[in-house]
């Protein structure tokens, strides 16, 4: 299966959105990966859905939503309104997560649940069977530019083979530190989707970025 690119917005230059998400459309990036933050369930604010909007009436491309918010089904159905092609809520946010992930389907989204670096795989099998993707995290959300956490590869692997029994469509998606350093060994261990943020918006030719992000073997 071929994997997918998700160049994230939070590493754009917001003063230049327009720009940057045209480069996204002209590029081999598949999805664009929009990262909102509350500044409670992690220690900053990103943005909201005056920039959502903003670049959902230029994306060409689906918006790859993840939630790193309090109370996530408060704003289901608005960031399915904004455009939203699938919605990442966290394990460690939805005390009925089963609920929470139904009323994303419902809304037409694609449903994906990502976990923290600390929270065990494992808890996550009751629900994979319902899930379009796992978000494994790879650096403990809220900030880009972070450094990537090695046992990542580990956890892919585990989510992979748990999906492999009732899931064996779902996407594993990773976030944090991807480069084209360990994209390879993360595609090995059982990801297909892969979030850059800083690894593609702090380099001189960020097409070209993407590119290698996309040819990578
Ligand atoms: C981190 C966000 C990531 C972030 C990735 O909290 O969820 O999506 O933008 O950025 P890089 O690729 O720079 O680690
Ligand atoms: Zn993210």
């Amino acid at each position: 299966m071929n994997h997918l690119i998700a160049p994230s917005i939070l590493a754009a230059d917001f003063a230049n959105l327009q720009r940057d998400v045209e480069m996204m459309n002209n590029s081999q990036a598949d999805w664009m990966h929009i990262d909102i933050m509350d500044g409670m369930f992690v220690p900053n604010i990103s943005f909201g859905f005056p920039v959502m909007k903003a670049v959902k009436k230029y994306a060409t491309k689906p918006l790859d939503v993840h939630l790193m918010i309090v109370d996530p089904d408060r704003y289901l159905k608005a960031f399915a309104d904004a455009g939203a092609y699938s919605i990442t809520v966290h394990y460690e946010t939805c005390p009925h997560l089963h609920r929470t992930v139904q009323a994303i389907k419902e809304l037409g989204c694609k449903a994906s649940v990502a976990i923290n670096p600390h929270t065990n795989t494992l808890l996550l099998k009751d629900i994979i069977a319902d899930l379009d993707m796992v978000l494994v995290m790879s650096v403990n959300p809220g900030f880009g530019a972070q450094k990537f956490i090695e046992h990542t590869y580990t956890k892919i692997t585990e989510v992979k083979e748990m999906s492999a029994l009732t899931n064996p469509h779902l996407n594993v998606e990773v976030d944090g530190g991807v480069d084209i350093s360990n994209i390879s060994r993360l595609m090995a261990a059982g990801a297909n989707v892969f979030v850059a943020g800083n690894s593609v918006f702090s380099a001189a030719n960020q097409t070209e970025a993407i590119a290698q992000l996309k040819n990578a073997k």
